[in-house]
Order: C-alpha cells, then sequence, then structure tokens
C-alpha cells in the first residue's frame, strides 16, 4: 500500500475527507489521443502484458486529469487465459474467447494454478506506485464471479446471456464450481496487485444486472462474497460496482465490500440507503452527460455532490466507464469542478 492516508483509502473506510475524490472508470482509454498514439503501436493485449507499456497508460491519464486516484491499465478477462481459454479483442465484436465452456469437462479442464502467469499486472502496479508514492493511491481490479462467467461462457459480450443462464438454471453445481474457479484465480490475481503496492482493488461485475433478485442471491452472492472476503484479507479496501443493479444493492452489500458503485440509473441517495448505513458508495453520472455542453456536465455533477450531501464515505465516479468518443476537455473539467466544488465529507 503506497498511499494509505489518500482521499480515496480514506474515504473507502469512511473516514473524514477535506473533499470528494474523484477518479473515473477507463480513464486510460480510446477517447484520450495519448492512448490512441500507443494503441497505434501496439495491441491492447501487448500493452496489457508490458509493465512499461501499461504503467505508462496508467501514469499519463492519471497525470493529464486532475484525478485522485490511478487505475491499473489491464483487462478484466486476462484471467481467463491462463485459466487455459485463449482470447482476443477484435475492433468490431470486442474481446471474444475462442472456445467457450459449455459443459462438464470444459469446466474441470479450467486451470487454476497459474494465476502467477499473470504478474506482468502486478509489475506493473509496482512502476505506478513507485512513481506516484504518496501523491496518488493506485487502483488494482479483478471481475467478479459472474461477469467472468458470463464471457467464459458466452464466447464474448452478450445481450441475454442465454447460454449462461441456461447453465445456471439447468445445471446449478456445474455453475457453482466455475464459478469457485473463477473466483480462485481472480483472488490470487488481486493479492499479487496488492503484495505489488495497489491500495483498493475494485471488483467489476458489470452484467450482474441482467439477474433477478433470486438468482443472484441463491446462485451467485456465495462466491461472490467469498471473492471479497479473500481479497479483504490482503488487508485493502474493496469497491464492488455493477451496472443495472438498483435492485440487488442490498444482496450486493452482504459481500462485505466496503463500498459500492452505483450506475446512474439510481439517484445517489436512494442507492446509498438501500445500502443502509454502513460503507460507502462510489457514482454515479451517466457517462453520457460527458457529450453534453459543460455547463451540463457540472450541473449533473452538482446534483450528484447535493444527493452525497458531505456524508462520509463518498466517492466521485461515473455509472459506468468513459466511452471511446467522449470529449477530454469535459472529462478535464468535471475532474476540476468536484475536486473545487465538494464539501468535506465530515459527517
Ligand atoms: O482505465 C481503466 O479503467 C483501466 C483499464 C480497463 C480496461 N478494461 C482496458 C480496456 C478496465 C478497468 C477494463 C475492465 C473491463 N474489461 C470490463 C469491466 C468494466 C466495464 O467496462 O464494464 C470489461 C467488461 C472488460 C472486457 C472488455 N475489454 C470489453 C467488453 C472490451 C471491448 C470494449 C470496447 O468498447 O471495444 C475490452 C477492451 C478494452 N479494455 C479497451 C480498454 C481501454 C478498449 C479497446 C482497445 O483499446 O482496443
Amino acid at each position: 500500500m503506497a498511499a494509505p492516508d489518500s482521499l480515496l483509502v480514506r474515504a473507502c473506510k469512511g473516514l473524514p475527507v477535506d473533499r470528494t475524490p474523484v477518479w473515473f472508470m477507463r480513464q486510460a482509454g480510446r477517447y484520450m489521443p495519448e492512448y490512441r498514439a500507443i494503441r497505434r503501436r501496439h495491441s491492447l493485449l501487448t500493452i496489457c502484458k508490458t509493465p512499461d507499456l501499461a504503467a505508462e497508460v496508467t501514469i499519463t491519464a492519471a497525470e493529464i486529469l486532475p484525478v485522485d486516484a490511478a487505475i491499473i491499465f489491464a483487462d478484466l478477462l486476462l484471467p481467463l487465459e491462463v485459466m487455459g481459454l485463449p482470447l482476443y479483442f477484435s475492433s468490431g465484436e470486442g474481446p471474444v474467447i475462442e472456445r467457450p465452456v459449455r459443459d462438464r469437462e470444459d469446466i474441470d479442464r479450467l486451470r487454476t494454478d497459474s494465476a502467477s502467469d499473470l504478474a506482468y499486472t502486478a509489475e506493473a502496479v509496482s512502476l505506478v506506485a513507485r512513481h506516484f508514492g504518496e501523491r496518488l493511491p493506485v487502483i488494482g481490479f479483478c471481475g467478479a464471479p459472474f461477469t467472468l462467467a458470463s464471457y467464459t461462457i458466452e464466447g464474448g459480450a452478450s445481450r441475454h446471456f442465454i447460454h449462461t443462464k441456461q447453465m445456471m438454471y439447468s445445471r446449478p453445481a456445474d455453475f457453482d464450481v466455475l464459478l469457485g474457479k473463477l473466483v480462485s484465480v481472480a483472488a490470487d490475481y488481486a493479492a499479487q496487485q496488492v503484495a505489488a503496492g495497489a491500495d483498493v482493488i475494485q471488483v467489476f461485475d458489470s452484467w450482474v444486472g441482467c439477474l433477478s433478485l433470486e438468482d443472484y442471491r441463491g446462485r451467485v452472492l456465495g462466491r461472490t462474497r467469498e471473492l471479497v472476503e479473500r481479497i479483504k484479507t490482503t488487508g485493502v479496501p474493496v469497491i464492488y460496482f455493477g451496472t443495472g443493479t438498483c435492485s440487488l444493492l442490498a444482496a450486493m452489500k452482504e459481500t462485505g465490500a466496503e463500498v459500492i458503485g452505483l450506475d446512474w440509473r439510481v439517484p445517489l441517495d436512494e442507492g446509498w440507503a438501500k445500502l443502509g448505513d454502513a460503507g460507502g458508495v462510489q457514482g454515479n453520472l451517466d457517462p453520457v452527460v460527458l457529450f453534453a455542453h459543460v455547463s451540463e456536465v457540472q450541473t449533473r455533477a452538482q446534483e450528484i455532490l447535493d444527493r452525497a450531501a458531505g456524508r462520509r464515505g463518498h466517492i466521485f465516479n461515473l455509472g459506468h466507464g468513459i466511452l471511446p468518443e467522449t470529449p477530454v476537455e469535459n472529462v478535464k473539467a468535471l475532474a476540476s469542478y468536484v475536486q473545487e466544488h465538494s464539501p468535506q465529507n465530515a459527517f
């Protein structure tokens, strides 16, 4: 842990802060010309697997934007590769898993003993932590079991998650074995990042909102709690993020994550109320607001700060990642606005 007294870590722990910390999911990405310049020369996987490049991309974004944290540049799906599932990123379709997992033999073949092959991310974390020292905390991340399973089973992005839910409904024991294997590798991956200097781990469960509350509780919560508990034994706080999760929030809190990430569909104070008194929230501006005039961006940011009302444990972020065509100037203006207008989070 390089920046234990940073605004972000303090907010995660529910301690008072001088102002609300702000960072953005996908703050290093295609909307930024500096990233596109590196991307012209290297594939996404090469950047992720070359610690100097991953660190450079991470650091550049966190230096250009006035943000309060650097999120390590990597991808959610890298752990699938070391489990024996080759993948590539196609420009039109997004990620493609070449041989999706569909039956019990496929699940049994998945390896859980090769997480050390992901050490390139931890190496990048240590370069970033060394660069920023106490100035900025480093966020490491991994996928949650449901969202990882959805890519593993569908073979890529999905709209209705038919194969995933089919396995969950018709072969629940197999589905649970798969989630358990994904948790094992994701937990090792997160622990490597913490050992290398990550101050906080964010667990991405981007597509968990496709589940009913009953299915989330019955088929997914237990394994997700196991992941969060394993990460917490490393000593860093956990931010657990999903989208479309309005009806799942109270159950998501039962994972034990200190902070829950909200998307933009739920008003921040209403989402926070569903989580109960203990713990923080992260969010939750609609990333598409960044395509509006800067005055509208600022108005919407202020509305979120008003809903947080200076309560301890608010971390400002978008409700999902920055989109590729987003104007950089608006991202900078948003971060500055939050830094200049947020109240002390003292009570
Ligand atoms: O700055 C950061 O936030 C760190 C970088 C980061 C990437 N992926 C790099 C990336 C993070 C946090 C992720 C997480 C990730 N990856 C998630 C969870 C977050 C979310 O957005 O819900 C998911 C679902 C993935 C899987 C993934 N990787 C998809 C679906 C895609 C295609 C998206 C697209 O718009 O094409 C990727 C590719 C990817 N990962 C890009 C980046 C910057 C863009 C592609 C590129 O540079 O070619």
